[in-house]
């Protein structure tokens, strides 16, 4: 059975507490995920988006125990990414003639994912939908974060229905804010905007402007995965505009691979500079090829500076760190330091690949970077820690100088 809302909105999604993975193998859930769908019942029935196409036949039942499937007048699909669309085949062949109302692109994006011809209503912002005593207005919302996304308002209870945004990867049962580990939901929340939404942050400032200018009353925000934000839905859209903002936190993030040690020791002598010269800045060191690439990413949008090191391995980096700074490139941070280090044995270029990578990924890179040959001894360790010393002033803004040691033939 569905969870009731308010009268006339019911939640009929699927909950997976299990689930691990996401996008494949892109985005870890380590709290689980939800895959929200609502059926608003008015004058006219509106099923708003459905779930993933393992959960088809079941969605689709319990949709059934809540409303004759001939009853529903339209369905609302917000966003038509597979964890949203998923269900529509099986739904479809029940009810085949039901319109779809979803944006121009939308309806492209269900053509090429499924190639069935069914009752497209395309839609732009400010259409609206009257179910009788309630209206479902809709609000485009491309790039947040497909081309197709949308929005769509109910008056009446007054609710947002956001779809991915405002969501996170997080299972509940009652999926209410009031009943939620709050702390949970917004590391989840933050981890969501940094690995979905960084580079579109432009679009978020932008539609959430637009939004607030429409003067809208809002009870509730619905999106399309984990908790309904009922308590205080202005408190995450004034979240989301600060993340959006260039986010940063007093914090340098030091993040690392290594085979044989030489580079983690490099790493921990940085930041062990780095705390000497600015007790007050939250340090964290991270292995890429241990934690989480989601996490580490996470903590890097959280940072206002970054250390990336790799030992040199077969004149380039390793898998981990180079894997990492291709998602680095693509989130497209901004107003971050950053500085690159490892260690190597003969040609010694990782530091200055890394380097350049972060630099054409909009870093603003404070220092050469640093290189040690083979295993660091006193006093190339107390070189790291220099460098350390001076990266944390040039994060910190001082004009203090900040070249590290320059690589041999780099
Ligand atoms: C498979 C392999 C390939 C390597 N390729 C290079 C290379 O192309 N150029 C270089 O300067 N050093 C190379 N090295 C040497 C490492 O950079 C050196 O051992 C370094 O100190 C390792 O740092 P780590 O202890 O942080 O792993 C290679 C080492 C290994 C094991
Ligand atoms: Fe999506
Ligand atoms: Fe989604």
């Amino acid at each position: 059975m569905g969870k009731k809302i308010t009268d006339k909105v019911t939640w009929v999604g699927k909950t997976d507490w299990e689930l691990k993975s996401f996008h494949g193998d892109e985005y870890s859930t380590h709290k689980g995920s939800s895959y929200n769908a609502w059926l608003v019942r008015d004058g006219k029935n509106v099923l708003i988006d459905t779930v993933w196409g393992p959960y088809d036949k079941e969605f689709v039942t319990r949709l059934k125990e809540e409303i004759d499937l001939k009853d529903i007048d339209a369905i609302v699909m917000n966003h038509n990414e597979n964890d949203h669309s998923g269900a529509l085949p099986e739904l479809m062949r029940e009810i085949p003639d039901v319109p779809i109302y979803c944006t121009k692109k939308g309806e492209q994006i269900l053509r090429g994912l499924y190639h069935q011809d069914w009752n497209y209503v395309t839609v732009k912002t400010g259409d609206t939908l009257d179910l009788d005593s309630c209206r479902l207005t809709f609000v485009e919302a491309p790039m947040l974060h497909w081309p197709d996304t949308m929005f769509t308002y109910m008056s009446g209870d007054n609710i947002l229905f956001s779809n991915d945004g405002f969501g996170q990867h997080y299972a509940t049962e009652s999926l209410l804010e009031s009943t939620a580990d709050m702390d949970e939901v917004m590391r989840e929340a933050k981890k969501y905007y940094a690995n979905i939404l960084t580079l579109y942050s432009p679009q978020v400032t932008r539609k959430i402007r637009e939004i607030l200018e429409m003067n809208l009353p809002l009870n509730m925000i619905c999106p399309s995965h984990g908790i309904i934000w009922d308590q205080n839905p202005a408190g995450i859209v004034q979240q989301y505009l600060e993340w959006a903002d260039a986010y940063q936190e007093n914090q340098i993030t030091i993040v690392y691979d290594t085979m044989w040690n030489s580079t983690r020791q490099m790493a921990q002598a940085i930041a062990r500079g780095i705390e000497s010269a600015d007790p007050d800045v939250k340090v964290k060191l991270m292995n890429a090829a241990k934690d989480d690439k989601n996490d580490i990413l996470t903590e890097i949008f959280s940072s206002k500076a970054v250390l990336v090191g790799s030992p040199t391995i077969n004149y380039g980096i390793s898998h981990a760190i180079a894997g990492l700074l291709e998602m680095i490139r693509g989130l497209r941070f901004k107003k971050k330091k950053a500085a690159a280090f490892g260690s190597y044995g003969w040609s010694g270029e990782g530091p200055k690949q890394i380097h350049d990578h972060l630099q054409k990924s909009g870093f603003e890179m404070v220092s050469d970077p640093l290189g040690i040959l083979w295993n660091p001894d006193r006093d190339t360790v107390a070189d790291c820690e220099a460098f350390g010393r001076q990266f944390a002033m040039a994060a910190a803004g001082s004009t203090a100088e900040t070249t590290g040691r320059q690589l041999n033939g780099n």
